[in-house]
């Protein structure tokens, strides 16, 4: 681990608390919660003061109650008034390395089993109420402690009503010196909600007017957020570009390209600890770029625990998934009946659509020594897939950001990927020239179609099994790569502090003092 540094001579540290509806390894749908663990640290290593404010669901319960290390229970005398109901207020902090985690509490809220989603698969009807309590809670705790940072970071529509708060609710001139930055983690999610949910959220109606959080005549959290956040971001540069154009904009495209002044794209990380091949307590067998060897017992591992004959000179095809149209798990499916006779494998990991799971798992029954499904969220099968495969699919329709193809290619899995968002910036497609200059990190293909996605598989296929010598070249290169969260984190450290100068610059122009603790960047 790096030691921790100092920021740059003259700049001062700052304090950033991040606003997450997920975090590893407390609660975990999908990348969000990975982010939301790896980057607060990364800006802890680089000497900033972070807090992580997240609900405490159960999982999170049982994990804080089976710590060692002590947490701190804060309760305040007051509570709060949402939906019609008074709440208390509590939190548990916790100390880790190089951040505080702040759960909050809230039994009625969080004590569920699914994180947005009940056990029929749908939103919970009180959604808005529960992430309106969450927002609240953090700027009362502000307030409570008399504490608050220089930036907010928010992170999608679960947070985006924080901005919103800060803008029209809280005067205090605590809160007001708060810069917010709204991270878009996913635009395929935007917190919809009927119109009578601006009562529930506690807005006002003066706010649900087409600049504001209206949309089509409903509440849009995530809109709201964008609106009146200080910086807009999301996880990737192109990402970033593709979203201002409609095919990729859900609908808010044109809001995007209006505020694309103070919208950007910063690539996310990794935690290269926590996903080392070398050191993970996972695998049967640890390996790395410099000794691969023990990759070879990872696929035999992976092969007989998910019940395929243990070929090695099978390529073996991974795929580690939340099941969803996004990720392109349909064309993998129709992909797939253009690959059988090849000599290939699938393993597949998700849970999510009902109608992919069956659609998996009927390709499974049909092609049993081929194929194996695993449906659910299973982190220990996931690094084995990541592990134990030769290749790693994401034909992703569209991809933000996407942390699974810098994971299997830090377990030396080459990823197969459709050219979109975070992929087309993290893999770079071995074409004879790439591949001579040294530069190829994976296959990628442009069109969404079952046909090009064949046509990339059959292109590793045919490198792997006729290119030995080029195909572990390629392997020890990804393996190698640095997908650190460093650099990206010294980006948000920029954008933070270009938050606080434009703020202190209007708080001259407007002749208030705004910030007495800006930084003297
Ligand atoms: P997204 O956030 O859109 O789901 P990412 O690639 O950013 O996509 O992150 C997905 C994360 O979730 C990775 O850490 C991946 O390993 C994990 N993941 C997805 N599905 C599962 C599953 N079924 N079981 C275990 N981990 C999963
Ligand atoms: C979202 C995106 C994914 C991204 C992750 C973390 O869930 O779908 O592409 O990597 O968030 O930012």
């Amino acid at each position: 681990m790096k030691p921790e540094q100092q920021p740059r001579p003259g700049k001062r540290a700052l304090r950033i608390a991040f606003a997450t509806s997920e975090l590893q390894p407390f609660s975990k749908s999908g990348g969000l919660a990975d982010v939301s663990a790896a980057l607060p640290r990364a800006l802890g290593r680089l000497g900033h003061k972070v807090q992580i404010f997240t609900p405490l669901y159960p999982g999170a319960r049982a994990m804080l109650d089976g710590l060692e290390a002590e947490h701190n229970r804060i309760e305040m005398p007051h509570g709060i008034w949402v939906d019609g109901r008074e709440h208390a207020l509590a939190f548990a902090a916790l100390e880790l390395p190089g951040c505080e985690v702040i759960f909050v509490e809230n039994a009625d809220y969080f004590d569920r089993s699914g994180y947005y989603l009940g056990a029929d698969g749908r939103d919970y009807e009180d959604n808005v109420a529960r992430f309106s309590f969450f927002c609240r809670a953090i700027l009362e705790y502000f307030l409570f402690t008399g504490d608050a940072p220089d930036v907010l970071h928010c992170n999608d529509w679960q947070t985006a009503l924080l901005p919103v708060y800060l803008r029209s609710q809280y005067p205090q001139a605590l809160l007001q010196r708060i810069r917010c930055l709204l991270t878009i983690h996913n635009l395929g999610y935007q917190g919809l909600f009927p119109a009578q949910a601006v009562d529930q959220a506690g807005l006002s109606w003066d706010l649900f007017h087409i600049d504001g959080l209206e949309y089509y005549g409903q509440l849009n959290l995530l809109k709201g957020g964008i609106v009146c956040a200080d910086a807009v971001s999301t996880v990737s540069p192109s990402y970033a570009r593709e979203i201002q154009k409609e095919e990729y904009g859900h609908g808010l495209a044109g809001l995007l390209r209006a505020q694309s002044y103070k919208l950007s794209g910063i690539l996310n990380g990794i935690d290269t600890e926590q996903w080392n091949p070398e050191a993970d307590p996972l695998l049967v067998c640890n390996y790395s770029a410099a000794r691969p060897g023990g990759k070879a017992d990872c696929k035999r591992a992976l092969q007989t625990e998910l019940g395929l004959p243990a070929r090695r000179g099978a390529m073996l095809l991974g795929m580690v998934s939340r099941l969803d149209v996004q990720k392109g798990v349909d064309l993998l499916i129709g992909a797939f009946e253009h690959l059988a006779r090849l000599d290939l494998q699938l393993v597949v990991l998700g849970s999510g659509d009902p109608r992919l799971e069956e659609e998996l798992s009927r390709l499974a029954e049909k092609y049993p020594k081929k194929v194996a499904v695993r449906l659910g969220f299973d982190e220990r099968i996931a690094h084995l897939i990541y592990a134990g495969s030769d290749a790693f699919l994401m034909p992703s329709r569209y991809e933000p950001c996407g942390l699974s193809q810098m994971y299997a290619q830090r377990y030396g899995s080459l990823p197969v990927v459709r050219e979109t968002g975070g992929l087309r910036d993290t893999v770079r497609n071995a074409g004879s020239r790439s591949l001579e200059a040294g530069t190829a990190s994976g296959f990628v293909f442009k069109k969404a179609s079952p046909a090009r996605l064949a046509d990339a598989v059959r292109k590793a296929l045919d490198l792997y099994k006729h290119k030995g010598k080029a195909w572990q070249r390629l392997q020890k290169k990804v393996m190698s790569l640095d997908n650190s969260w460093e650099g990206s984190a010294k980006q948000y450290v920029r954008l933070y502090r270009r938050m606080l100068r434009a703020a202190e610059q209007n708080a001259h122009a407007e002749g208030k003092v705004v910030n007495a603790g800006a930084p003297d960047a």
